[in-house]
């Protein structure tokens, strides 16, 4: 079974590195890239039609900003899993300060993403959720436990 997912997470949560690191075999998918959600949904597409694996590399912070890759993989046949990078502002603002050139973004924008931020549950549609935080040994991924 083809597998879509979707992470959640703050600047400089970890999310690319995590993708990179757990995800290498996905197609990487990511609005900075594409710079429209025109040419990131066509991306989407072009995945579910050639039965691509692929993860979705935004901040996607509330259940509105995930309804569309739902609706996009409808009636695909797709597994759809979360990550959810379970995160202390304080420590994404100080790794995105350590951050260089265009990487490195406003304290402010952090903030305002994480007062977006809304935890994804199962009802949204995902088949599998996890945690994902961020240790002195890498990536720690545990499961889902909906409140
Ligand atoms: N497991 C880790 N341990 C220590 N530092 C990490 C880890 N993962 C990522 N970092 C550092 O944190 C910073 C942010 O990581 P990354 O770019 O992956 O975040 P992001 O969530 O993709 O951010 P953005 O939403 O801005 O794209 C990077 O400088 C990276 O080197
Ligand atoms: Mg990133």
């Amino acid at each position: 079974m083809n597998t879509m997912v979707i992470m959640t997470g703050l600047q400089a949560s970890g999310k690319s590195t995590f993708c990179k690191i757990h995800l290498s075999e996905f197609k990487h998918i990511s609005l900075d890239e594409l710079k429209t959600r025109n040419r990131e949904k066509l991306a989407i597409l072009s995945c579910i039609e050639n039965k691509e694996d692929f993860v979705i590399d935004n901040t996607n912070p509330s259940a509105a900003d995930r309804r569309r890759y739902f609706e996009a993989a409808e009636n695909s046949g797709y597994k759809i899993i979360g990550y959810y990078m379970r995160s202390v502002i304080a420590e994404c603002m100080s790794r995105n300060r350590q951050r260089t050139g265009k990487a490195k973004i406003p304290d402010t924008a952090i903030a305002s993403t994480s007062k977006k931020i809304e935890l994804p549950s199962c009802d949204e549609g995902f088949d599998e959720l996890y945690y994902v935080e961020i240790t002195e040994n890498g990536f720690k991924i545990s499961e889902w436990k909906e409140d």
